[in-house]
This record gives C-alpha cells, sequence and structure tokens, in this order.
C-alpha cells in the first residue's frame, strides 16, 4: 500500500517515495564502504565517529526531501545544531546508523529516515545497502521487509528468546550501566548480541529475528524509523520507564511483543 500524505499544498510523500530516496542514499554510502581513508573519518568524541560519508548522505537526503516537501522540517544527526522537535511535519535522519560499523568494514550499518507529525512517526524506511535489505513502515499500513509484509516474533518465552542491545555510542560511564543490564538480562534469555545500530536492530526486531531490543543514551535520530516498523509488525515499543508516547524523544528504547515487553519491564528493568 502507498498512500500519499498531503498537508496543505507542503508535504506530500508516500512510503514507496521515501523507500526509494533512502535506498538511494544507501547506495551512496555503500560506495565507499570497505574503501575509507583514515583522513575520510573523525572523532566527535573519543569513541564517536563520524565519516564524509555521514555528511555527503546527509547532504543528498536533505536536498532530496526538502525539494519533494518544501514545507517540512528536517532533523538530522550531523547538523551542526539540533533544532527543537516541534509538531510541524519533520523529517528526523541518521544518515549512518552503525558508523563504527561503516569504518570497521561490517556490514550491520544503515540510513535511517523518518517522517514524523505531532511528535509521532508516521512513515519511516531503513536500507541497509550491504546487506541488500531495506524495512520500511508507514502508520496503519504495516512493515515490509523489500516487498515482504513482516510481523514480530510471536515467543513470549525468554528462555528461548535472542535479545539484542546497544551498549551507549558515546558514553564511557553509560556503558558501565549498559553492560550491567545487559548482565542481568543474559541471566534469562537465550543469548544477546550487540549488532552497533539500534535502527536496524529494531528492524531485526519487527521482522522476528530477535525477539527483544533494548538501549539507553539514543537520539530520536537512531528511534524514529526502526519504531514504527516495529509497531506496525506488531510489536510493543516503550522507553525504559514503560511509556509509549514520545518515545523517539525519550533517550531509550524497550520493543518486543506485548507478552515478552512486560516480562522484560517486570523482571530485568524493576527486578
Ligand atoms: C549508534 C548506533 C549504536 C548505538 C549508539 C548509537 P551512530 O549510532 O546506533 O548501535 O549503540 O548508541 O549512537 O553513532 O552509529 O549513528
Ligand atoms: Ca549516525
Amino acid at each position: 500500500m502507498s498512500i500519499s500524505l498531503t498537508y496543505g499544498c507542503s508535504v506530500n510523500i508516500s512510503r514507496q517515495q521515501l523507500l526509494t530516496v533512502t535506498v538511494e542514499a544507501g547506495e551512496l554510502a555503500q560506495r565507499s564502504f570497505r574503501s575509507l581513508s583514515a583522513e575520510q573519518v573523525a572523532y566527535k568524541s573519543e569513541i564517536d565517529l563520524v565519516t564524509e560519508i555521514d555528511h555527503s548522505v546527509q547532504s543528498l537526503l536533505i536536498d532530496r526531501l526538502t525539494r519533494m516537501c518544501p514545507g517540512a522540517r528536517v532533523l538530522a544527526e550531523e547538523q551542526q545544531e539540533h533544532r527543537a522537535l516541534t509538531d510541524e511535519p519533520t523529517f528526523i535522519i541518521d544518515p549512518i546508523d552503525g558508523t563504527t560499523n561503516f569504518v570497521h568494514g561490517v556490514p550491520h550499518y544503515c540510513v535511517s529516515v523518518a517522517y514524523a507529525e505531532e511528535g509521532e512517526p508516521i512513515l519511516g524506511a531503513v536500507s541497509a545497502p550491504a546487506l541488500g535489505e531495506v524495512f520500511s513502515s508507514e502508520r496503519g499500513g504495516g512493515s515490509y521487509r523489500n516487498a515482504e509484509r513482516i510481523t514480530i516474533s510471536p515467543n513470549g518465552d525468554p528462555r528461548r528468546a535472542l535479545g539484542c542491545t546497544g551498549l551507549f555510542g558515546d558514553s564511557r560511564a553509560g556503558r558501565a550501566a549498559a553492560a550491567e543490564l545487559m548482565g542481568r538480562a543474559l541471566d534469562h534469555l537465550r543469548d544477546i548480541r550487540r549488532m552497533g545500530a539500534a535502527a536496524l536492530d529494531l528492524c531485526y526486531v519487527a521482522c522476528g529475528r530477535f525477539d527483544l531490543f533494548w538501549e539507553r543514551g539514543l537520539n530520536a535520530w537512531d528511534i524514529a524509523a526502526g519504531m514504527l516498523i516495529v509497531r506496525e509488525a506488531g510489536g510493543r515499543v516503550s522507553d525504559v520507564h514503560g511509556d509509549t508516547d514520545g518515545v523517539m524523544f525519550s533517550g531509550s528504547v524497550v520493543a518486543a511483543n506485548p507478552q515478552l515487553h512486560r516480562w522484560f519491564m517486570e523482571t530485568v528493568l524493576r527486578g
């Protein structure tokens, strides 16, 4: 299904159009995959990397999306200043999620783009060019991996569940707390993965590869598209306090089917 969303004359974009632009951006990133030079990598902090490619992918996306939808605002990770999110139509962009993987030649990285209104995502696309997959969703219209409809894992038993988490991209102190929480979860789950690209990790939950994902210390651009894709695949998405409103701006995410989500909140987070 592909519905055009029109708000006045300013915003008119469908899931398919967002997907096409996101795939084009992914192809641009992929052309530099495993051929980056050291000069193309910079440090936002001791552990937080950015590449020239993050900037060129972001420019391509902003150019394409603002030409298609001149009335929309943009919140993108590598912008010099991040404008506060309003209720206005806004594109939320992570030009490369999983930059550390990208720099090290690990294929689990993606381009993530969401279109949000009133603080909630209503279109999302996540392209993983090194893996040949693109995930997309439209509020009320389900979620897709390439052209195939996807649904979340129905498994509610933690002992049979494969979890996934992240360990704070830009804070060593945050990582210690994240590792402690991961240790507690590991006592119950079949196993845990730390893949390194939150937006794509959420898509892996949406299509049932992972049963559960959680992470603290995230930004809106890590969460926006992936959370919609999980919800439209039948999953429950909240912040670590269990709130389901405004998750994008909460800094944290817990995503799973409703049964496993409840278990995680009660047994691991509050236990
Ligand atoms: C990071 C990735 C990583 C997560 C970090 C994020 P970036 O995003 O999503 O998996 O653990 O918290 O910052 O920096 O690669 O866009
Ligand atoms: Ca990024």
